[in-house]
């Protein structure tokens, strides 16, 4: 028997694209719309909340009292990892570019932004964990970061490579990371099979939902756009002035 009934408040984590009006997921990739939350605003949620939960928690192993680094902080995954780190009790440094977009991201519990725009983000972690350095980094950024990534990664540190807004490639300082004893890992939510999306979506549920229902997380909407104007939707995080979701409404 299934958990769910027609006219159930729902969000999901769909197999990859969700341009229409109407989907077909498993109802293990099913989620409720969180006590207190719009429904549309809701739709901002089960994407990131899964990759932040599995990124930071699970393949991080981010534990209280730990610091974090989270590349993207205005970003749709970002303000949602900035949150969760902080409800954790992790102490987290967050990236942005430019002083506004910097500002948001202290508003949303970043100890420490980095502007990626005129400072080294490296630098700036060691300067602020006063050279010992951050447990886990939450990278979208990928190649060129590489070895500033784990120039930042104190000893045992975790890099989580989610993400690959600057490349593909690059160059690794394997004498750096050993002398960490540091790991750098990568995944991808959209390929796993069944059951892990399963397993995700109900840590998820379990661990960020009660936090997002207790006001302690709360998604990030820069914009609702309506579905025929898909288009100025892309333009507007092409534009990189999007802090947080774009959401398609109908
Ligand atoms: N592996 C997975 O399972 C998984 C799941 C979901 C998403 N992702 C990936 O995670 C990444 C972030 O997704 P998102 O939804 O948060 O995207 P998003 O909303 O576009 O946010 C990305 C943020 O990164 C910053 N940024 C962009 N290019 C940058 C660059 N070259 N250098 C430094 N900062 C840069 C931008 O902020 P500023 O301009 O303020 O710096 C932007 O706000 C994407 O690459 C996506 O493919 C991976």
């Amino acid at each position: 028997m299934s958990r769910w009934r027609a006219g159930d408040r729902v969000v999901a984590l769909l197999e990859g694209g969700g341009y229409a009006e109407q989907a077909v997921v498993r109802e293990t990739q099913v989620l409720p719309v969180p006590d207190g939350v719009d429904l549309v605003d809701a739709a901002a949620l089960p994407e990131a909340a899964c990759t932040v939960w599995n990124n930071l928690v699970d393949v991080g192993r981010l534990r209280a009292g730990e610091w974090v680094l989270v590349h993207g902080g205005s970003g749709g995954i970002g303000t949602l990892a900035i949150q969760v780190a902080r409800a954790l009790g992790a102490h987290v440094v967050a990236t942005a570019g430019g002083a506004e977009r910097t500002a948001r991201c202290a508003g949303l519990g970043a100890e420490v932004v980095v502007d990626h725009r005129t400072q080294d983000f490296a630098d700036e972690v060691l300067r602020a964990t006063d050279g010992r350095g951050v447990d886990v980094v939450l990278d979208l950024l990928g190649g060129r970061a590489l070895n500033d990534n784990v120039r930042a990664l104190a000893r045992g540190g975790r890099l989580v490579v989610i993400g690959m807004q600057q490349g593909r490639r690059g160059e690794l300082d394997l004498g750096a990371l050993l002398a960490r004893r540091g790991t750098v890992t990568g995944t991808l939510l959209r390929s796993r099979p069944a059951d892990e999306k399963a397993r995700i979506v109900a840590d998820t549920e379990q661990h960020v939902w009660p936090l997002v229902a207790a006001g302690r997380v709360r998604p990030v909407v820069h914009a609702r756009i309506p579905f025929d104007e898909a288009q100025s939707a892309h333009d507007l995080l092409e534009s990189g002035e999007a802090f947080g979701k774009v959401l398609l409404v109908p």
